[in-house]
């Protein structure tokens, strides 16, 4: 007798279209973009890769919806049709196999480098805790207004391109989630103070675009289960601002978690209970979903067929999302839906320095050369490990800033 995996079952989304399978491979940015943030031809080679490997649905890395702020070197902004054509091309080779390609959608706010950024722009002028970042400006109202025209303008862009659908980034500490953070936001307007006040943002630029694409194309979100942080946006208003999106129709919710000054669970420590289950956001999936009806993704931690397997038959979990395993295996969802036992070999980049291994940056930076040479139609070099990955990685973040610099200069 063979078994039918539930990862393999469709999925019917709220405006109409339909997930072949239930394995995402969740948004990462490829840092492949021109110093300007245009479009070059290798995201077609890199996501007709990805869509070889069998996945329902890929998000792309996150999409800035101005040009003149960005959250790391060599990511996508879309704020007008000078890429049409590449980013045409991008979603032939994403859709080749019949997935889907969503993009995500992105403003920083204050989480913008000063080597990229000199004039970041937040709710509340208030600093981040790192010198990596100039302290913000408060944003007037008409520029928030216009922020919302410009995520609206990117999404139409986007779909005329031929795009299945855009996901908010509202997680990992960027503009949305500055508004959404009681720690962050103490505006006394409309858009500040109580969660309603505070959750306007995002509600306004789902409502926009919303209103401009109409209903065939998917719209979601990338949302923090909470932003474990003291007086900070707690796990009730998470879910308080799901509930509101939900009844607004919204696609899909992913869950997630940390930011720049917190990355939950790169490294720390976990429940054992979420050791054995692998994700780090089940607990609040499963609270999420007494209260939402749409579909919900969570990413973060999932590495064995039999964890995902499990997470979608308890039924708190409709789509599985994967990230770092998708770079060491670009053929995964295949060795999902067709294995019995799979497990993804990701394993933690360690140089055996400790101090280094701490820094987000340092995994990232892996990652993100392991995406650049499948990019150039290479196959990801799994085994660099150490030291030398370590100086690598480092010396392609300061050449890459280099390059931005050159660009602004
Ligand atoms: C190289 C790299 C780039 C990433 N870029 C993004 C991004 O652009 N947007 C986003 O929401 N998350 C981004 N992430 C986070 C992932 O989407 C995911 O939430 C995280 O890696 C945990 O999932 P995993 O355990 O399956 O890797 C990135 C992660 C990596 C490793």
């Amino acid at each position: 007798m063979t078994t039918t995996s539930p990862l393999s079952e469709e999925l019917k989304l709220r405006s109409g279209s339909v997930l072949k399978n239930r394995i995402c491979k969740s948004a990462m940015n490829e840092a492949i973009a021109t110093g300007k943030g245009g479009v070059v031809r290798q995201f077609e080679v890199l996501y007709r890769t990805w869509a070889e490997g069998g996945s329902g649905l890929l998000i792309t890395g996150n999409i800035m919806v101005d040009k003149r702020h960005a959250n790391e070197p060599l990511a996508v902004a879309v704020e007008d049709y000078d890429d049409f054509q590449l980013l045409e091309l991008w979603v032939a080779g994403a859709k080749s196999k019949g997935g889907q390609i969503w993009a995500q959608l992105n403003h920083p706010g204050k989480q913008s480098p000063k080597f990229l950024n000199d004039q970041p722009l937040a709710p509340s002028a208030i600093p981040l805790a790192s010198d990596m970042f100039i302290p913000p400006r408060e944003l007037t109202e008409s520029e928030i207004s216009d922020i919302i025209r410009r995520f609206t303008t990117t999404a139409l862009i986007l779909k005329e391109a031929g795009f299945d659908g855009v996901q908010l980034h509202g997680a990992h500490g960027y503009l949305i989630s500055q508004f959404l953070s009681p720690n962050h936001n103490k505006r006394n307007d409309q858009w500040g103070g109580s969660l309603e006040n505070r959750m306007r943002f995002v509600k306004e630029i789902y409502a926009s675009i919303r209103e401009k694409v109409g209903e065939g194309f998917a719209i979601g979100i990338k949302l923090n289960s909470s932003d474990f942080q003291k007086g900070g946006f707690s796990q009730e208003e998470s879910i308080e601002v799901c509930r509101h999106l939900d009844k607004m129709g919204i696609d899909l919710i992913e869950v997630s978690g940390g930011s720049w000054e917190n990355p939950v669970n790169r490294r720390g420590e976990q429940k054992e209970s979420t050791k054995k289950r692998e994700a780090y956001f089940l607990e609040f999936s499963e609270q999420l979903k007494k209260n939402v009806s749409a579909p919900i993704m969570v990413t973060g931690g999932f590495r064995s067929q039999q964890a995902m397997e499990e997470a979608i038959n308890s039924g708190s979990v409709d789509v599985v999302g994967l990230a770092r395993p998708f770079v060491v295996d670009p053929n995964l969802a295949n060795h999902l839906l067709t294995g019995t036992n799979y497990r993804s070999s990701v394993e933690p980049i360690s140089t055996g320095i400790k101090k280094i291994d701490d820094m987000a940056i340092m995994e990232i930076s892996w990652y993100t050369d392991q995406i650049r040479r499948m990019s150039e139609g290479l196959p990801p070099k799994t085994r660099v490990r150490g030291a030398f990955s370590a100086f690598k990685v480092l010396y392609n973040f300061w050449q890459r800033g280099q390059q931005v610099k050159r660009v602004r200069a």
